[in-house]
Protein backbone atom coordinates (compact mmCIF):
# COMPACT_ATOMS: atom_id res chain seq x y z
CA UNK A 1 0.00 0.00 0.00
CA UNK A 2 1.02 3.44 -0.82
CA UNK A 3 1.07 6.47 1.49
CA UNK A 4 1.01 9.96 0.18
CA UNK A 5 0.98 12.47 2.12
CA UNK A 6 -0.07 14.72 -0.17
CA UNK A 7 -3.99 12.72 0.33
CA UNK A 8 -6.24 14.70 2.39
CA UNK A 9 -6.51 14.58 6.02
CA UNK A 10 -9.48 12.41 7.80
CA UNK A 11 -11.75 12.95 10.41
CA UNK A 12 -13.06 10.24 12.71
CA UNK A 13 -14.75 7.37 10.71
CA UNK A 14 -18.60 6.32 11.28
CA UNK A 15 -18.93 4.67 14.40
CA UNK A 16 -20.54 1.14 14.15
CA UNK A 17 -24.51 0.82 14.99
CA UNK A 18 -23.31 -0.55 18.66
CA UNK A 19 -22.10 2.32 19.67
CA UNK A 20 -18.57 1.52 20.25
CA UNK A 21 -15.54 4.12 18.96
CA UNK A 22 -13.89 2.84 16.15
CA UNK A 23 -9.86 3.37 16.41
CA UNK A 24 -7.95 5.46 14.30
CA UNK A 25 -8.41 5.30 10.36
CA UNK A 26 -5.46 4.09 9.72
CA UNK A 27 -6.08 3.38 6.14
CA UNK A 28 -6.62 7.01 4.67
CA UNK A 29 -4.46 7.95 1.74
CA UNK A 30 -3.53 4.39 1.19
CA UNK A 31 -4.43 2.25 -1.64
CA UNK A 32 -6.46 -1.46 -1.62
CA UNK A 33 -4.70 -3.45 -3.70
CA UNK A 34 -4.69 -7.10 -1.70
CA UNK A 35 -6.04 -8.85 1.81
CA UNK A 36 -2.37 -9.44 2.42
CA UNK A 37 -1.60 -5.80 3.12
CA UNK A 38 -4.35 -5.69 6.13
CA UNK A 39 -3.99 -5.72 9.18
CA UNK A 40 -6.75 -7.46 11.72
CA UNK A 41 -7.42 -3.89 13.02
CA UNK A 42 -7.63 -2.42 9.25
CA UNK A 43 -10.13 -5.32 8.30
CA UNK A 44 -11.93 -5.25 11.59
CA UNK A 45 -12.07 -1.22 10.88
CA UNK A 46 -13.48 -1.24 7.48
CA UNK A 47 -16.33 -4.29 8.40
CA UNK A 48 -16.93 -2.00 11.59
CA UNK A 49 -18.01 0.64 9.18
CA UNK A 50 -19.60 -1.06 6.82
CA UNK A 51 -22.19 -1.65 9.32
CA UNK A 52 -22.72 2.18 9.90
CA UNK A 53 -22.56 2.25 5.66
CA UNK A 54 -25.02 -0.70 5.92
CA UNK A 55 -27.79 1.50 8.24
CA UNK A 56 -27.11 4.24 5.43
CA UNK A 57 -28.20 2.32 2.80
CA UNK A 58 -31.50 1.49 4.65
CA UNK A 59 -32.85 4.75 5.00
CA UNK A 60 -35.26 6.68 2.68
CA UNK A 61 -32.84 8.80 1.46
CA UNK A 62 -29.80 6.38 1.07
CA UNK A 63 -26.93 10.05 0.11
CA UNK A 64 -24.49 11.42 2.08
CA UNK A 65 -22.34 14.23 1.54
CA UNK A 66 -18.96 12.19 2.43
CA UNK A 67 -17.06 12.22 -0.50
CA UNK A 68 -19.21 15.36 -2.17
CA UNK A 69 -16.14 16.85 -4.15
CA UNK A 70 -13.94 13.78 -4.61
CA UNK A 71 -13.81 12.25 -7.97
CA UNK A 72 -13.83 8.02 -8.60
CA UNK A 73 -13.04 6.74 -11.63
CA UNK A 74 -14.16 3.20 -12.23
CA UNK A 75 -11.78 1.26 -14.90
CA UNK A 76 -12.99 -2.01 -15.63
CA UNK A 77 -10.68 -4.38 -18.62
CA UNK A 78 -12.38 -7.17 -17.44
CA UNK A 79 -16.43 -8.43 -17.45
CA UNK A 80 -18.53 -7.61 -13.87
CA UNK A 81 -21.76 -7.28 -12.73
CA UNK A 82 -22.18 -7.45 -9.37
CA UNK A 83 -18.60 -5.53 -8.36
CA UNK A 84 -18.53 -2.34 -10.84
CA UNK A 85 -21.93 -1.97 -10.07
CA UNK A 86 -21.57 -2.03 -6.72
CA UNK A 87 -18.83 0.42 -6.50
CA UNK A 88 -20.77 2.81 -8.72
CA UNK A 89 -24.04 2.70 -6.26
CA UNK A 90 -21.27 2.85 -3.30
CA UNK A 91 -19.46 6.01 -4.97
CA UNK A 92 -23.30 7.74 -5.56
CA UNK A 93 -24.77 7.04 -2.16
CA UNK A 94 -21.45 8.52 -0.59
CA UNK A 95 -21.75 11.55 -3.31
CA UNK A 96 -18.68 11.06 -5.17
CA UNK A 97 -18.47 12.20 -8.79
CA UNK A 98 -17.70 9.27 -10.60
CA UNK A 99 -16.83 7.87 -13.91
CA UNK A 100 -16.83 4.44 -15.70
CA UNK A 101 -14.67 3.70 -18.10
CA UNK A 102 -14.54 -0.20 -20.06
CA UNK A 103 -11.56 -1.55 -21.83
CA UNK A 104 -14.17 -2.26 -25.06
CA UNK A 105 -14.77 1.63 -24.98
CA UNK A 106 -11.33 2.89 -24.18
CA UNK A 107 -8.34 3.28 -26.31
CA UNK A 108 -6.71 -0.05 -24.83
CA UNK A 109 -8.32 -1.56 -27.81
CA UNK A 110 -6.07 1.19 -29.86
CA UNK A 111 -2.87 -0.61 -28.70
CA UNK A 112 -2.62 2.53 -25.85
CA UNK A 113 -0.73 0.40 -22.44
CA UNK A 114 -2.11 0.10 -18.93
CA UNK A 115 0.26 2.73 -18.05
CA UNK A 116 -0.49 5.29 -20.59
CA UNK A 117 -4.38 4.93 -20.01
CA UNK A 118 -4.13 5.44 -16.66
CA UNK A 119 -1.58 8.50 -16.82
CA UNK A 120 -4.08 10.49 -19.28
CA UNK A 121 -7.04 9.14 -16.72
CA UNK A 122 -4.63 10.75 -13.88
CA UNK A 123 -3.92 13.87 -16.03
CA UNK A 124 -7.53 15.23 -15.17
CA UNK A 125 -7.15 14.84 -10.93
CA UNK A 126 -8.95 11.72 -10.02
CA UNK A 127 -9.33 11.35 -6.18
CA UNK A 128 -9.32 6.99 -6.68
CA UNK A 129 -9.19 4.74 -9.04
CA UNK A 130 -10.93 1.01 -8.99
CA UNK A 131 -9.42 -1.35 -10.98
CA UNK A 132 -10.29 -4.54 -12.34
CA UNK A 133 -7.80 -6.10 -14.77
CA UNK A 134 -6.72 -9.79 -16.05
CA UNK A 135 -3.51 -9.58 -15.30
CA UNK A 136 -2.07 -10.92 -11.40
CA UNK A 137 -0.51 -7.77 -10.17
CA UNK A 138 -1.76 -5.31 -12.48
CA UNK A 139 -3.00 -3.19 -9.43
CA UNK A 140 -0.08 -3.42 -7.60
CA UNK A 141 1.96 -1.88 -10.47
CA UNK A 142 -0.92 0.74 -10.68
CA UNK A 143 -0.28 1.54 -7.19
CA UNK A 144 3.28 2.00 -7.49
CA UNK A 145 3.21 4.61 -10.58
CA UNK A 146 -0.09 6.27 -9.59
CA UNK A 147 -0.62 9.46 -7.48
CA UNK A 148 -4.59 8.61 -6.75
CA UNK A 149 -5.95 6.18 -4.43
CA UNK A 150 -5.77 2.37 -5.98
CA UNK A 151 -8.63 -0.13 -5.19
CA UNK A 152 -8.62 -3.88 -6.46
CA UNK A 153 -11.57 -4.81 -7.82
CA UNK A 154 -10.19 -8.36 -8.87
CA UNK A 155 -6.69 -8.49 -10.96
CA UNK A 156 -6.19 -11.98 -12.44
CA UNK A 157 -5.65 -14.95 -10.46
CA UNK A 158 -4.45 -12.63 -7.80
CA UNK A 159 -6.76 -11.06 -5.39
CA UNK A 160 -10.47 -9.65 -4.95
CA UNK A 161 -10.12 -8.05 -1.65
CA UNK A 162 -13.45 -6.19 -1.77
CA UNK A 163 -15.48 -9.31 -2.22
CA UNK A 164 -13.39 -11.24 0.96
CA UNK A 165 -14.19 -8.38 2.96
CA UNK A 166 -18.08 -8.68 1.79
CA UNK A 167 -18.16 -12.28 2.50
CA UNK A 168 -16.42 -11.93 6.06
CA UNK A 169 -19.04 -9.19 6.54
CA UNK A 170 -22.14 -11.24 5.44
CA UNK A 171 -20.26 -13.98 7.92
CA UNK A 172 -20.13 -12.24 10.79
CA UNK A 173 -23.38 -10.15 10.45
CA UNK A 174 -24.80 -13.99 10.58
CA UNK A 175 -22.75 -15.46 13.11
CA UNK A 176 -21.43 -12.32 15.16
CA UNK A 177 -17.86 -13.69 14.65
CA UNK A 178 -15.32 -14.88 12.67
CA UNK A 179 -12.58 -16.75 14.62
CA UNK A 180 -13.50 -20.61 15.18
CA UNK A 181 -15.55 -20.88 13.03
CA UNK A 182 -15.30 -23.62 10.08
CA UNK A 183 -15.23 -22.12 6.58
CA UNK A 184 -15.23 -24.80 4.18
CA UNK A 185 -14.47 -23.29 0.65
CA UNK A 186 -14.76 -25.39 -2.26
CA UNK A 187 -14.98 -25.40 -6.41
CA UNK A 188 -11.71 -24.44 -9.08
CA UNK A 189 -9.16 -23.14 -6.10
CA UNK A 190 -6.68 -22.59 -8.82
CA UNK A 191 -8.32 -19.88 -10.50
CA UNK A 192 -9.55 -17.90 -8.28
CA UNK A 193 -8.84 -14.59 -6.63
CA UNK A 194 -11.55 -15.10 -3.88
CA UNK A 195 -10.13 -17.93 -2.79
CA UNK A 196 -6.99 -16.29 -2.39
CA UNK A 197 -7.96 -12.80 -0.90
CA UNK A 198 -10.70 -14.62 1.16
CA UNK A 199 -7.91 -17.59 2.28
CA UNK A 200 -6.06 -14.52 3.87
CA UNK A 201 -8.50 -12.58 5.38
CA UNK A 202 -10.61 -15.89 7.37
CA UNK A 203 -7.01 -17.21 8.33
CA UNK A 204 -6.08 -13.95 10.01
CA UNK A 205 -9.42 -13.61 11.62
CA UNK A 206 -8.93 -16.76 13.37
CA UNK A 207 -11.33 -19.07 11.34
CA UNK A 208 -10.97 -22.65 10.61
CA UNK A 209 -10.50 -22.78 6.78
CA UNK A 210 -11.41 -26.02 4.83
CA UNK A 211 -10.33 -26.03 1.13
CA UNK A 212 -11.75 -28.45 -1.44
CA UNK A 213 -11.79 -29.41 -5.15
CA UNK A 214 -10.04 -32.06 -7.71
CA UNK A 215 -6.91 -32.62 -6.96
CA UNK A 216 -6.15 -31.05 -10.96
CA UNK A 217 -7.56 -27.49 -9.24
CA UNK A 218 -5.59 -27.54 -5.92
CA UNK A 219 -2.83 -25.16 -6.47
CA UNK A 220 0.63 -26.76 -4.96
CA UNK A 221 1.72 -25.53 -1.48
CA UNK A 222 -1.67 -24.88 -0.27
CA UNK A 223 -1.42 -28.12 1.68
CA UNK A 224 1.70 -26.71 3.45
CA UNK A 225 -0.26 -23.90 3.90
CA UNK A 226 -1.60 -24.34 7.46
CA UNK A 227 -5.19 -25.02 6.29
CA UNK A 228 -7.16 -28.45 5.46
CA UNK A 229 -7.48 -29.06 2.03
CA UNK A 230 -9.26 -32.02 0.68
CA UNK A 231 -11.03 -33.41 -2.54
CA UNK A 232 -13.61 -34.89 -0.35
CA UNK A 233 -16.87 -32.02 -0.56
CA UNK A 234 -18.66 -34.93 2.79
CA UNK A 235 -15.54 -33.95 4.98
CA UNK A 236 -14.87 -30.25 3.62
CA UNK A 237 -18.75 -29.63 4.46
CA UNK A 238 -18.80 -32.10 7.78
CA UNK A 239 -19.88 -29.29 10.45
CA UNK A 240 -19.32 -26.23 8.43
CA UNK A 241 -20.88 -22.56 9.52
CA UNK A 242 -20.49 -21.60 6.38
CA UNK A 243 -19.61 -22.88 2.61
CA UNK A 244 -18.64 -20.91 0.20
CA UNK A 245 -18.75 -22.47 -3.29
CA UNK A 246 -16.58 -21.07 -6.27
CA UNK A 247 -17.21 -20.58 -9.73
CA UNK A 248 -15.58 -23.21 -12.48
CA UNK A 249 -13.51 -20.97 -14.50
CA UNK A 250 -13.61 -22.19 -17.68
CA UNK A 251 -12.62 -18.94 -19.88
CA UNK A 252 -8.85 -19.48 -17.55
CA UNK A 253 -8.68 -23.16 -18.33
CA UNK A 254 -6.18 -24.01 -21.24
CA UNK A 255 -6.88 -27.75 -20.77
CA UNK A 256 -8.86 -30.18 -19.58
CA UNK A 257 -8.89 -30.37 -15.61
CA UNK A 258 -11.73 -32.95 -14.91
CA UNK A 259 -13.39 -35.53 -17.70
CA UNK A 260 -16.85 -33.35 -18.05
CA UNK A 261 -19.29 -30.94 -16.23
CA UNK A 262 -22.00 -33.52 -15.51
CA UNK A 263 -19.02 -35.55 -14.16
CA UNK A 264 -17.92 -32.03 -11.95
CA UNK A 265 -21.43 -31.68 -10.73
CA UNK A 266 -21.45 -35.64 -9.38
CA UNK A 267 -18.19 -35.34 -7.71
CA UNK A 268 -17.87 -32.11 -6.61
CA UNK A 269 -21.04 -30.26 -7.05
CA UNK A 270 -23.00 -28.70 -3.70
CA UNK A 271 -26.39 -30.77 -3.49
CA UNK A 272 -29.54 -30.69 -0.87
CA UNK A 273 -27.44 -33.95 0.52
CA UNK A 274 -24.24 -32.54 1.29
CA UNK A 275 -25.57 -29.61 3.06
CA UNK A 276 -27.35 -31.39 5.45
CA UNK A 277 -24.07 -32.73 6.75
CA UNK A 278 -23.48 -29.11 7.61
CA UNK A 279 -24.57 -27.20 10.81
CA UNK A 280 -27.91 -26.70 10.63
CA UNK A 281 -27.48 -22.99 10.62
CA UNK A 282 -24.89 -23.36 7.70
CA UNK A 283 -24.55 -20.16 5.50
CA UNK A 284 -24.43 -21.26 1.33
CA UNK A 285 -21.97 -18.96 0.01
CA UNK A 286 -20.82 -17.74 -3.84
CA UNK A 287 -19.46 -14.78 -5.17
CA UNK A 288 -21.12 -15.32 -8.47
CA UNK A 289 -21.91 -15.45 -11.04
CA UNK A 290 -23.26 -18.79 -10.45
CA UNK A 291 -22.48 -21.65 -13.08
CA UNK A 292 -26.35 -23.93 -12.10
CA UNK A 293 -26.01 -27.47 -12.33
CA UNK A 294 -21.95 -27.77 -12.68
CA UNK A 295 -20.66 -25.80 -8.67
CA UNK A 296 -23.90 -25.88 -7.29
CA UNK A 297 -27.65 -26.56 -7.58
CA UNK A 298 -30.73 -24.40 -7.74
CA UNK A 299 -32.66 -25.70 -5.01
CA UNK A 300 -29.46 -25.03 -2.84
CA UNK A 301 -28.39 -21.86 -4.47
CA UNK A 302 -32.06 -20.64 -3.93
CA UNK A 303 -32.95 -22.70 -0.81
CA UNK A 304 -33.46 -21.05 2.89
CA UNK A 305 -29.08 -21.59 3.78
CA UNK A 306 -28.41 -19.21 0.61
CA UNK A 307 -27.32 -16.27 1.66
CA UNK A 308 -25.54 -15.45 -1.85
CA UNK A 309 -28.36 -12.59 -2.97
CA UNK A 310 -27.11 -11.09 0.80
CA UNK A 311 -23.84 -10.85 0.18
CA UNK A 312 -24.27 -8.84 -2.88
CA UNK A 313 -26.13 -6.31 -0.81
CA UNK A 314 -23.29 -6.02 1.74
CA UNK A 315 -20.77 -5.35 -0.98
CA UNK A 316 -22.49 -1.77 -1.39
CA UNK A 317 -21.95 -1.02 2.24
CA UNK A 318 -18.23 -2.45 2.49
CA UNK A 319 -16.89 -1.03 -0.84
CA UNK A 320 -18.99 2.58 0.64
CA UNK A 321 -16.79 1.57 3.81
CA UNK A 322 -13.35 1.57 1.30
CA UNK A 323 -13.97 4.23 -0.33
CA UNK A 324 -14.64 6.59 2.77
CA UNK A 325 -11.75 5.52 5.04
CA UNK A 326 -9.38 5.19 1.69
CA UNK A 327 -10.22 8.72 1.04
CA UNK A 328 -9.85 10.04 4.56
CA UNK A 329 -13.55 10.11 5.98
CA UNK A 330 -15.72 13.15 5.73
CA UNK A 331 -13.02 16.03 6.15
CA UNK A 332 -15.70 18.71 7.14
CA UNK A 333 -18.51 16.62 8.44
CA UNK A 334 -19.79 13.66 9.77
CA UNK A 335 -20.62 10.64 7.71
CA UNK A 336 -24.52 10.41 8.87
N1 LIG B 1 -18.13 -11.52 -7.47
C1 LIG B 1 -17.76 -10.83 -8.57
O1 LIG B 1 -16.62 -10.33 -8.66
O2 LIG B 1 -18.73 -10.70 -9.50
P1 LIG B 1 -18.59 -9.81 -10.83
O3 LIG B 1 -17.55 -10.49 -11.70
O4 LIG B 1 -19.95 -9.80 -11.44
O5 LIG B 1 -18.12 -8.45 -10.42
Amino acid sequence: MNADTTRPTPAAPASPSDGSPIPANRLRGKDLVGIAELSVEEITLILDTALAMKEISSRPIKKVPALRGKTVVNLFFEASTRTRTSFEIAEKRLSADTLNIAASTSSVVKGETLADTVHNIEAMSPDLLVVRHSSSGSCHFLSRICRAGVINAGDGMHEHPTQALLDAFTIRERKGRLAGLKVAICGDLLHSRVLRSNLLLLTKMGADVWLCGPPTLIPAGFAQSGVHVTSSVDEAVEGADAVMMLRIQLERMLGGFFPSLREYFNVFGMTQDRVRRAKPDVLIMHPGPMNRGVEISSDVADGPYSVILDQVANGVAVRMAILYLLSGGAEHEAVA
